[in-house]
């Protein structure tokens, strides 16, 4: 999704900018471009090519400068042509990028034309950049603190102005943006990430902060104009370009890498232990009466297997709701429930939106399992666990998505422990099966060339079913979204005692239906769910446990899983639905890591 990166130095920062865009771009965009100060104004490329292209563009045009701004851009409002490609100028003074979506643009838009700005971009970030414009008296930081107070919405902002040469300020409200220092230069960006290599000290700017960059130093002014001491938190390298190895596409990579990011996220401690979540954990968990879980899309799903074990394991009533849902709709606060963010970025802005309209509410006790340490869901919540799947470069989550069902299962064990739920014995076998799971997980990768030959079948089709039962419903569901996000089939999950309801009339023999079918107390209402698939017609593909003595048969067809395991059960099973849906992806020829549409990192709302 969008991505800003800006800089203030005193050699040219073309390719510092260049290569932070570089850095962003797993997150999804479709436009990009930099601008930089030069002695009659600003002056920029855009593109709505790739980086590279971007990079050809500077390299030709001898783009050069010591001050700049760039951006890449995922179109909200407008399409994605240069016209709306960031940065935005006002009247060749002023330049701007711009993350978020300001919600008043029409009526700002309507008030800066009865001023004189022309507007020849249909995005909203246009009146960004003339309304600061408008209220410039030769005080940039100024300017944007006096725009800032009329805008709707959310928004990360660097802008530059011609008569401020050395000078880059940058304001939040609702999506990320830090600040990184060096010496005797200064950076900006909304994630960490597009500055590594050029700094490791970085300042997570707070919402309502403003900043000004100069060569020798940050100014930051909180929401109030009040100077903010902001911590600066140093931020080890985050490790250059991740290779891609013997892998066709990072999504497989990251399938392929499961077993590792598993074994780096189960607990080390040899017990189920209230302080993995943080301190205050244990009196945390030991005040609240219910679970609130809100995510969106892949780790929604994980909330969803969560909820299973919560309620079996340790009896604790748990919601599990959708963060765009949940943020807007009238609900009833209970502060002794627990609210868990769950989240691969971090950055999610339903989500975040979602925390904050909880602990408006009253919610007082907040955790966040997520894959970024340094993220704001992190430093917004109470407690956190981190899950150790490294980056996740695919827009698709797969190891992201595991690992969260071992921090949740490690979450409703630890629940189940401190409620008398759990004994020595069953704790003991609990972790012995976690520490189990890389191993397991390596006999299901192995499992990949039967997959690739259904995936061939799969990639002449134009519609799929999943049905998953209990534990197995949500995993039916995150099949379902990974073959509709790469490979552009259109794919639904259900329960599957909810075919006859409905869903039924669907099935032909060009519907296949996939299934989840570990060997658990559903197995014989399962089975005859199977069995009302077929008497239709369809054709079945079955990932059945090897102890259901499931086999193939005629419209039926099987790849067996390894003996059946339990609770765990889902984090094996939901590995054959990535292979299937990345298989056939491949098949198709879509792009897998960056599907049509989609981003990695969900900033805007
Ligand atoms: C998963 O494959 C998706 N691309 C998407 O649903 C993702 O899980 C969702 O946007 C939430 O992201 P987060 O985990 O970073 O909050």
């Amino acid at each position: 999704m969008c991505g800003i990166v800006g800089a203030v130095a005193q050699r040219n920062i073309v390719s510092v900018l260049i290569e932070g865009l570089r850095r962003l771009e797993y997150r999804g965009y479709d436009s990009c471009g930099v601008a930089v100060l030069g002695a009659r104004g600003p002056s920029r490329a855009r593109s709505v090519a790739r980086v590279a292209d971007l990079e050809g563009q500077v390299r030709d045009g001898h783009l050069e400068g010591v001050t700049g701004i760039a951006h890449t851009r995922w179109a909200t409002h407008g399409a994605p042509v240069t016209d709306n490609a960031h940065p935005i100028f006002s009247r060749d003074a002023l330049a701007l990028v711009h993350n978020g979506i300001i919600e008043n643009y029409e009526t700002l838009r309507e008030m800066l034309r009865g001023k004189g700005y022309e507007f020849v971009s249909q995005t909203d970030t246009e009146v960004i950049a003339h309304l600061i414009h408008s209220l410039y008296r030769g005080d940039l930081f100024a300017a944007v603190r006096e725009a800032i107070a009329q805008l709707h919405g959310a928004y990360a902002i660097a802008v530059l102005h011609k008569d401020q040469p050395h000078t880059v300020v940058g304001a939040r409200q609702g999506s990320p943006l830090v600040v990184g220092l060096g010496d005797g230069e200064n950076f900006l960006a909304s994630d960490a990430l597009a500055l590594a290599g050029s700094t490791e000290r970085f300042i997570f700017l707070e919402e309502g902060d403003v900043c000004e960059l100069s060569l020798d130093g940050v100014r930051i002014v909180d929401r109030q104009g009040e100077a903010a001491q902001r911590e600066v938190r140093q931020v080890a390298a985050y490790g250059g370009a991740v290779e891609l190895g013997p892998y066709r596409h990072f999504m497989q990579k990251e399938i392929f890498e499961q077993p590792r990011a598993i074994t780096d996220t189960i607990p080390q401690a040899d017990a189920f232990d209230a302080s993995i979540f943080g301190e205050g954990a244990g009196q945390v968990f030991a005040d609240i009466d219910s679970l609130l879980i809100l995510a969106c899309g892949t780790s929604y799903y994980s909330g969803l297997t969560a909820k299973y074990w919560l309620e079996s394991l340790a009896k604790i009533p748990t919601q599990v709701e959708i963060a765009s849902e949940y943020r807007y709709r009238e609900s009833v606060p209970n502060p002794k429930s627990l609210v868990v963010v769950i989240s691969q970025s971090g950055e999610t802005a339903d989500t975040l939106a979602a925390l904050k309209h909880a602990q408006e509410l009253g919610h007082k006790h907040t955790l966040a399992i997520c894959n970024v340490g340094t993220s704001a869901m992190v430093r917004q919540t109470e407690l956190s666990f981190l899950t150790h799947a490294g980056r996740e470069i695919g827009v698709a989550s797969t190891k992201a998505f595991t690992t969260q069902l071992v921090a949740l299962f490690t979450l409703a064990a630890t629940l189940a422990k401190l409620r008398g739920r759990l004994n020595d014995e069953q704790e003991a076998g609990y972790l012995k099966q976690l520490r189990h799971l890389p191993a397991a997980l390596n006999s299901v990768l192995a499992l990949e060339p039967q997959i690739i030959a259904w995936s061939e079948e799969f990639s002449r089709k134009e519609h799929a079913l999943f049905l998953g039962r209990g534990l197995h419903y949500p995993i039916a569901l995150e099949g379902a979204l990974k073959l509709k996000e790469i490979s552009y089939i259109h794919a639904e999950a259900y329960p599957a005692g909810e075919l006859k309801h409905g869903p039924l009339a669907l099935v032909t023999e060009a519907m296949p239906v996939v299934t989840v079918a570990p060997n658990d107390a559903l197995l014989e209402k399962l089975k005859s769910n199977m069995q009302e698939v077929r008497a239709r017609g369809g054709e079945l593909y079955v990932f059945a446990d090897t102890d259901t003595k499931i086999v193939n048969g005629e419209g039926l067809h099987v790849i067996r899983m390894p003996e059946h395991y339990g609770l765990l059960s889902p984090i094996l099973h939901v590995v054959p639905l990535q292979l299937l849906a990345y298989h056939t992806a491949c098949a198709r020829g879509t792009d897998v890591d960056k599907p049509r549409n989609l981003a990695k990192s969900v900033t805007v709302e």
